[in-house]
């Protein structure tokens, strides 16, 4: 499998076997990094990170896998830097690839990412986009394979609003990898229909499936994975609380919803999650609308069944795989 020099915006430019690759390899370096194996095979090799929206796990997870990898970083916050403000994507794809060897980017369009990819000769990474988060994808799918053994057949339901990047991409990635995929949500929040056929038809050669629902029960009714996200994403307007609070609220991950799920169900969030009063948007929520939970209740996010925070750490190690691939090393 030869990756060398290839962007990574989206999971749908990838094919099932490639990302499995992926999948695999974060796998052998997380096994390396736990035998404190060094695979710092890219010494005096340089990543630039450009952050136009804030971060905790994509930048932590860039930053560490560029060190274990040897690789030297520059973090360009959402402030500092003339991209946009001063100079055009285009222009500063010349200037960042000519001194890096490959560029992360997150921000808001994904047609920013592909045309910052369109002008770089180095790989470019989708850090997140309103549209897609590929890195997160290969986190969730090797901590599902690590749960359950396996990817294909079991069931994940996506609840909330599944029009967004989170929605998105994992309807691709359960597409791709016959997985089953459920959007459990209110009509107005289900993907978009050119992306369900598109993803329809990856699923038909997966041995996946997809389907839309807005029945709870109905809809997580032997699920193997509940998964969601926060209904208000970066850069989206403070006034949607309301209207997502109203719509969104029957799809709040609970007990109700974990007990209708299939008996070895887990629960499992991209995070940061609302599920307390101890951030200050959940507090801000919590005076506004009286809410003191969001998208997911405090007891299920606490629960045994909740793998949230090996998904974080999976962040780093398929981060990490996805550098290494990209730049051409495979070490399988
Ligand atoms: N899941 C995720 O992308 O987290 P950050 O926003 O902290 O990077
Ligand atoms: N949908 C969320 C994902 C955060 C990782 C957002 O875009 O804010």
């Amino acid at each position: 499998m030869d990756l060398k020099g290839r962007d990574f915006l989206t999971l749908k430019d990838f094919t099932p076997e490639e990302i499995i690759y992926m999948i695999d390899l974060a796998e052998l370096l997380k096994k390396k990094k736990k035998n404190h194996e060094p695979v710092d095979v890219y010494r005096g090799y340089n990543a630039a990170l450009i952050f136009e929206k804030t971060s905790t796990r994509t930048r932590c997870s860039f930053e560490v896998a560029a060190n274990d990898l040897g690789m030297g970083v520059t973090y360009l916050d959402p402030t500092s830097s003339q991209i946009g403000k001063k100079e055009s994507i285009a222009d500063t794809a010349r200037v960042l690839s000519s001194m890096f060897d490959g560029i992360e980017y997150r921000g808001y369009g994904q047609v920013i990412v592909e045309e910052l990819a369109k002008y770089s000769k180095v790989p470019v990474w989708n850090g997140l986009t309103d549209e897609y988060h590929p890195t997160q994808m290969l986190a969730d799918m090797l901590t599902i394979r690590e749960h359950f053994g396996k990817l294909k057949g079991l069931k994940l339901v996506y609840m909330g609003d599944a029009r967004f990047n989170m929605g998105n991409s994992l309807m691709i990635a359960c597409a791709k990898l016959g997985l089953s995929f459920t959007a459990c949500t209110t009509k107005e929040y289900f993907p978009n229909a050119e992306l369900v056929k598109e993803c329809e038809e990856y699923a038909k050669a997966s041995g996946g499936s997809i389907s839309l629902e807005e029945d709870v029960m109905k809809g997580t009714k032997d699920a193997d994975i509940i998964y969601t996200d926060v209904w208000v994403s970066m850069g989206e307007p403070t006034e949607v609380w309301k209207e997502r609070i109203d719509s969104l609220m029957p799809y709040q991950v609970n007990k109700k919803v974990m007990d209708n799920a299939s008996e070895g169900a887990v629960f499992m969030h991209c995070l940061p999650a609302y599920h307390d009063l101890n951030t200050g948007v959940g507090r801000e929520v919590f005076e506004k609308f009286g809410l003191k939970e969001i998208e997911v209740t405090n007891e299920v996010f606490e629960s045994d069944k909740s793998i949230v925070f090996e998904e974080a750490e999976n962040r780093m190690h398929t981060i990490k795989a996805v550098m290494a691939a990209t730049l051409g090393e495979n070490f399988l």
